[in-house]
């Protein structure tokens, strides 16, 4: 069946002009003209059964009444028919109605060309959600993303393609209170109704609390407030020992890659971390760990050996041929070894290196990751599904080694599932920037976020393992990560270099729409991708859940009478380094 069954009564009109992609339409009657848009979508029947030819309106002309000389004088010269109320249409594809069994497929190629005299439709309602529906490749039954309505329609229902936006990577960007959070929750609400939802949300200003319901977890990553207290994954606090950190995390922190003795330091600090390590393992009952061991293997160890360790080694005389002489590292190692203790005494690195009893077991690793990975359905009390980690109180120089270390604990764990057993999941990256930079300094944390979510975005796609990159600064977000986002939901963004990163992502065909990125309003979205081959220009409904990101009204707070402001619970706060009261 096809979607646009048009009767004669509905066409526009004929048209008059046919060029290689563009067509010109005379519209006679005043009324219907002045239903027609800019950027609106209409259908002109081909030549071809079974064929309409798709185009966007690019322009509405209605000349003035010839009787008057004077007004005729101001048409555009460019405009060279005779004839009033024109309207040109940039034709954009063709819509077949049957391609060998399947029906309704749209090509970005123009199969044909129209003939003088074709009718011409316009696209709306239900007509234009079916189309929609055949560009974003929304088929069968069941619950669909439906993220709002369309700008040029208020009928007609924005549907996105759930699989593509979310196996090939997405991107949501806009400037500040644009309304990016907001459509971020709207697509949770309409994930929270799969029954076996599997996403992470990293939400680093704990904006997302208010989003409950069965299928939300909410877990919070443990903060300095959290040293000593035995609060664990079953009261949502997430703790991420340092054991957890990869050979480049580990390097990364202790060791100054400034120092000219930095190469030697980082093989020995290997060398003791692998013993210490090993000397955790039982030889017999982890024979089969300790055949393939490497630095990497998470294994948890005792860093007071490393410590002791690196400190013998500093101190070391050794036998030589006219008696006790200093040890290689004699002495080499002082500095390391000041900055080791800085960073394990640092309390504010204390939720790393001061873990809970609890978290330095060998079988923690697994009930974490069956946390954070399990999907909804999970038969015991873990019950998976859309987990929220609120990464609020984690300072902000730690921040990207913490998310990214969870990204790769997800990844890797991923990696070694069975294809069979491997259940997709998503992971939302709220304010991207800050830990997906752009510019990083060469070993540094940074650059080690950077490396995981590269990684991720160029082979996550064969895991299961998606990203949403969420940011208001997506020129400062890792091109690399970019490039690799298939799906742009652009909000409107005011800032040029912004901008200029967005329309290279768009189609050029479709030029005018990254003009309308200054323009949009709060809630609205251009939507491009896989998930939707033409750029749409989406009102993204209200999430049911709104996030707690809403923006201050300056004026009216005010002009209230009563006083609201609580600094010593602020001061409080910030000196305990907890929001908890
Ligand atoms: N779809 C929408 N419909 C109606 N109002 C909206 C919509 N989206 C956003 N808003 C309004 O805009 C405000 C800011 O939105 P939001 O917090 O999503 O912005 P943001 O882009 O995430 O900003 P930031 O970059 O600062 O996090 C909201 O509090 C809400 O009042
Ligand atoms: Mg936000």
């Amino acid at each position: 069946m096809s979607i646009l069954n048009f009767g004669d009564l509905d066409s526009l009109d004929k048209i008059i002009a046919v060029d290689t992609a563009t067509v010109t339409v005379r519209v006679d009657e005043l009324e219907l003209l002045k239903k027609i848009q800019v950027n609106r979508l209409v259908a002109l029947r081909s030549a071809k059964a079974g064929q309409h030819l798709i185009g966007i309106v690019s322009r509405i002309t209605r000349k003035a009444d010839s009787t008057s000389s004077t007004q005729t004088s101001t048409v555009e010269p460019e405009n060279e028919f005779p004839e009033n109320n024109l309207v040109r249409i940039a034709l954009i594809g063709t819509l077949v109605d049957k391609e060998g069994v399947t029906e309704n497929v749209f090509k970005r190629t123009l199969e044909t060309v129209p003939e003088i005299d074709a009718d011409c439709f316009s696209l709306e309602g239900e007509r234009l959600t079916n189309f929609m529906k055949v560009i974003s490749d929304v088929r069968g039954e069941g619950p669909q993303l439906h993220l709002g309505r369309y700008a040029l329609d208020e009928g007609a229902r924005a549907l996105l393609n759930g699989n593509r936006l979310f196996q090939r990577h997405a991107i949501v960007v806009g400037s500040t209170g644009s309304g990016k959070s907001y459509t971020t929750a709207r697509m949770l609400d309409q994930i929270s109704e799969l029954p076996q939802a599997n996403l992470i949300l990293f939400d680093t200003h704990g904006e997302y609390r208010t989003l409950q319901g069965d299928a939300f977890r909410h877990l919070r990553i443990a903060g300095p407030g959290d040293i000593g207290e035995n609060r664990g994954i079953e009261d949502g606090v997430l703790h991420l020992p340092y054991w957890l950190l990869g050979y480049e995390a580990l390097v990364a922190l202790f060791v100054d890659r400034s120092d000219q003795n930095a190469p030697n330091q980082a093989m020995l600090m290997t060398r003791c971390i692998v013993d210490a390590k090993r000397a955790t393992l039982d030889p017999e009952g982890h024979r089969d760990i300790l055949n393939n061991f490497t630095i990497d293997s998470p294994v948890p160890f005792d860093i007071e050996f490393v410590r002791d360790e690196l400190t013998n080694l500093n101190q070391e005389m050794v036998e030589g041929a006219r008696g006790p002489k200093q040890g290689p590292y004699f002495d080499k190692l002082s500095r390391l070894i000041s900055r080791f203790e800085a960073k394990i005494f640092d309390r504010r690195l204390g939720f790393i290196f001061r873990p809970p009893e609890s978290c330095m077991e060998m079988n923690w690793l697994e009930v974490m990751a069956h946390y954070l990975i399990a999907d909804r359905a999970a038969q015991d009390d873990v019950k998976g599904g859309i987990k929220i980690i609120d990464f609020s109180e984690v300072p902000s120089d730690i921040l990207p080694l913490m998310v990214s270390l969870i990204a790769r604990l997800v990844f890797v764990v991923k990696q070694w599932t069975l294809p069979v057993y491997r259940h997709p999941i998503s992971l939302f990256c709220d304010e991207a920037h800050l830990y997906i930079p752009e510019r990083t300094a060469a070993d540094s944390a940074d650059e080690i976020s950077v490396g995981i979510f590269e990684r991720i975005a160029k082979e996550g796609r064969k895991y299961g393992v998606g990203l949403v990159v969420i940011s208001q600064r997506p020129s400062e977000v890792n091109r690399t990560v970019l490039s690799q986002c298939n799906n742009v939901v652009a909000m409107r963004l005011t800032n040029g270099e912004d901008q200029s990163v967005i329309r290279r992502l768009l189609p050029d065909s479709l030029g005018g729409f990254g003009d309308l990125l200054p323009i949009l309003d709060i809630g609205e979205a251009l939507v491009v991708g896989d998930a939707s081959l033409l750029p749409s220009r989406v009102v993204v409904s209200q999430p049911r859940f709104k996030p707690s990101s809403t923006t201050v009204e300056f004026w009216d707070k005010w002009q209230l009478e009563e006083a609201v402001s609580d600094t010593s619970n602020a001061v409080r706060s910030w000196r305990r380094q907890s929001n908890a009261t």
